[in-house]
């Protein structure tokens, strides 16, 4: 499931990230990359625990808790701190999968990345290309979006970013280790938590289907989940 999660930043926090990515020291991006991304990747990063990436990190992370979109569509058990990155005029990052396991730099602890995230920092029209193109079973799917929204995909995907040809595309990436680690049943429990508000809203309070659906909800939930 490929999920489109708006105004994850605006106002103030987006500004704040804005301004804070801008100041920061930007180094070649490869440094976090396997040796397969690697021979395809060229674009620029925010080094891991630099006190601008921390600062920048805090603010995605605080967003996030508060996005219900982001924790109905994702589920998130652990989240890697989020990372920042830049392509600048000819950068590009070519057809790759993510890393399947992550070790959090500094740290013992290792996440799965069952899904990938793109916060978009820049807006659409202050670059050309740059692209977001993931591939699955029904084909290619071109990503651009306004400065503060973010995209949540499979981590199982391939898939790549177009070379920038004008301005530069800033965003935020990240992967989640989800409770749920099939995206199939991730995408089934998200239709029906969606069914459920509809049906919700539709409904007046004496009725029993939504509280018999949200059992239903929770009780797959329980099988499929692991939360630790
Ligand atoms: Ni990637």
């Amino acid at each position: 499931m490929l999920l489109s999660i708006p105004s994850v930043l605006e106002g103030e926090s987006l500004r704040t990230a804005q301004r804070l990515a801008a100041s920061a020291p930007w180094i070649d991006g490869r440094i976090t990359a396997g040796h397969q991304s690697a021979q395809v990747k060229d674009n620029l990063q925010i080094p891991e625990g630099s006190p601008e990436a921390r600062e920048l990190g805090q603010i995605v992370l605080a967003a996030l808790e508060r996005n219900g979109l982001f924790i109905s569509g994702v589920l998130p058990l652990r989240v890697y701190p989020p990372l920042f990155n830049r392509y600048d005029p000819g950068m590009t990052f070519g057809a790759h999968v993510d890393n399947a396991i992550r070790q959090v730099t500094g740290t013992p602890h290792r996440i799965r990345t069952d899904v990938s995230c793109t916060l978009f920092l820049a807006e659409p029209e202050d670059y050309d290309g740059g692209e977001l193109v993931v591939e699955d079973a029904y084909g290619e799917h071109r990503v651009k979006l306004p400065a503060g929204h973010m995209v949540a995909y499979p981590a199982t995907s391939l898939h790549r970013v177009m070379p920038v040809t004008r301005g530069s595309r800033l965003a935020s990436f990240f992967w989640v280790q989800s409770m749920v680690r099939d995206d199939a049943q991730r995408a089934l429990l998200f239709d029906l938590d969606m069914a459920i508000n509809g049906v919700r809203a539709d409904l007046d309070a004496e009725h029993r289907g939504p509280v018999q659906l949200t059992a239903v909800y929770h009780n797959l939930l329980r099988r499929w989940a692991d939360a630790s």
